[in-house]
């Protein structure tokens, strides 16, 4: 898709050269300043046609004076991005199946346009288009749509140039995110999410990719992650990307994915009805990939590094059974009660990987709990973080990108149920606060840096006849990342090493390795954070 923006006011707006012109209203502006629009849109409303009333459109072919040969009236709620935003995508619906190569949007007079109004119409429009055809060659066409310009004042000119530059960049990490997450599982493998890592790599000179194979992971004393892809026949992967956009000293920002290619419960296996949407189960790993896309061509001055678990859930004569008691990395040991929380036992280890990345910040998503989708269902995301700053940031950048989070509560005290006789801690409590619990059971791995989580089982993809991955929350994590590197002095910094502190939250167990695959002996744990 081809995106420009044009300067037009007033008389001019009837005059723009496109095949279809949508013109954004709301009820407070409902003016153009165009003599010919502003008698259609008066017309209209008598006749009952047209409402200034959020979600209302109405199609005019060949209207006279206009010249377009298409013209859509948008009503919008106000004039906020969001609002903005559904207009157009409701605008694109209404020329959807004619033959509009060059849409042109225009707004009413004192609707002012921001970067974010663009940045809003980008994803719009790239949602509307996307088109999964991977599997299914057969899906029609994309439409004729090629190009969208931005009609805007010269005062909003600058900010909207800025705004359509943006929004194609995070736009191409959506898409990424969400073409890796309708992949099935018999394509999108462990080896797969690797092979795109270095891919990326590859076509961005700003980012390094490294993928460690079973051995390396056994090495680094993976025993929580390993006890996951015991029982699958595809090998596990764990993948490290980095993006260096500013001074190697600059600590990063660390952003870990679960990826989970497929996750049938292991042997706690899943009921069968509505399985298959556990292929969706890598959308953390899918949105971090898709974040490295956008910030490579954004370019911000930042340090990144992004770490993706990955393997299958697959129950087996070699998978981890309830009851196992299994050694993560950072030398706690874990019960597994149940195989079905497989995700925080693959994401425990690269959380306590992260801590030699000595970072400012580490953020994790993870398509993780059932219990999320029942307390947010698919509006919000589920954000856990004990760190003021870092949630308002994150909560911030949501709002910012329409990609929005929903702060969840993370006391110790929902911890209690995590309490095990045989490890130092069980994988499950009980099904009450399974969202909060599952965060906690993170947090105990997470004590040397500032943390966040972000439970994106409800965001990550749609149910039903519109099933499909989204794509979120690449919005919300480059937003989050491009503020980061905006912030300067302001910018989250690395939580201060208390000398104590330290050795009980940094030591991690280097002398697991061995034979952790099959599940290590529980040792005597080196950090009882
Ligand atoms: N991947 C699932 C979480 C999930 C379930 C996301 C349904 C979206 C929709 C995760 O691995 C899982 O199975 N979690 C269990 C945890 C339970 C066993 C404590 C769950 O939520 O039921
Ligand atoms: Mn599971
Ligand atoms: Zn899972």
């Amino acid at each position: 898709m081809d995106y420009r923006s044009t300067v037009a006011e007033g008389p001019a707006l009837s005059q723009v050269n496109a095949d279809a012109l949508l013109l954004v209203l709301t009820s407070e502006q409902a003016n153009t300043g165009d003599a010919v629009l502003d008698k259609l849109v008066k017309d209209a409303i008598s006749a009952e046609d047209f409402a200034l009333k959020a979600g209302r459109a109405l199609y005019i072919h060949r209207p006279t004076g206009v010249k377009a040969a298409r013209l859509v009236l948008l009503a919008a709620a106000d004039a906020k991005p969001k609002s903005y935003k559904a207009a157009v995508v409701k605008g694109l619906a209404q020329v959807k199946e004619l033959g509009a190569a060059h849409v042109a949007v225009a707004a009413a007079k004192g609707l002012a346009l921001s970067a974010d109004h663009a940045k809003a119409l980008v994803l719009g429009v790239a949602d509307a288009t996307y088109v999964y055809r991977h599997t299914k060659p057969s899906a029609p066409k994309a439409g004729a749509l090629k190009k969208v310009t931005v009609v805007s004042t010269q005062a909003d000119a600058a900010g909207v140039k800025a705004g359509l530059t943006q929004g194609q960049a995070v736009a191409e990490g959506v898409a990424l995110g969400r073409e890796l997450g309708n992949l099935p599982g018999n394509y999108c493998t462990p080896t797969h999410l690797g092979n795109e890592a270095k891919r990326l790599s590859r076509e961005f000179k700003h980012i390094k990719a490294e993928v460690l194979d079973r051995r390396a992971i056994d090495k680094l004393g993976m025993g929580s992650f390993l006890s996951v892809a015991n029982g699958s026949a595809q090998p596990p992967r764990f993948i490290i990307l980095r993006y260096q956009g500013a001074a190697a000293s600059q600590a990063p920002v660390v952003l870990v994915g679960k990826g989970i290619t497929f996750d049938t419960g292991g042997i706690s296996i899943k009921p069968g009805a509505g399985m298959d949407e556990m292929k969706f189960d890598m959308g953390g790993a899918a949105s971090v990939l898709g974040t490295f896309r956008a910030v490579a061509e954004l370019k911000p001055k930042i340090n990144l590094v992004g770490l993706i678990p990955t393997c299958e859930n697959m129950p087996s004569g070699s998978s981890t059974k309830p009851g196992d008691v299994v050694t993560s990395m950072s030398g706690q040991t874990i019960e597994v009660l149940n195989t079905d929380a497989e995700g925080r036992l693959i994401l425990c280890d690269a959380l306590t990987y992260a801590e030699r990345l000595k970072p400012a910040a580490v953020v994790d998503i993870a398509t993780l709990t059932g219990a999320c989708v029942v307390a947010l269902g698919n509006v919000h995301s589920g954000l856990f973080s004990a760190d003021e700053q870092l949630a308002g940031a994150l909560l911030e950048a949501g709002q910012q990108s329409l990609d929005t989070a929903w702060r969840m509560p993370l006391d110790e005290e929902y911890g209690e149920s995590l309490k095990s006789n045989f490890a130092d801690l069980g994988n499950v409590g009980g099904r009450e606060g399974g969202a909060i619990t599952a965060a906690v059971f993170l947090s105990k791995f997470t004590k040397a840096y500032r943390w966040a989580h972000l439970d994106i089982a409800g965001s990550a993809w749609k149910s039903g006849g519109a099933k499909g991955g989204t794509g979120r929350p690449v919005g919300l994590l480059t937003q989050f990342i491009l503020n980061q590197a905006a912030a300067g002095k302001d910018a989250i910094a690395p939580k201060p090493v208390k000398a104590e502190g330290k050795a009980a939250a940094g030591k991690t167990a280097r002398k697991v390795a061995g034979k952790t695959v099959r599940q290590a002996p529980a040792r005597k744990a080196a950090a009882k954070a």
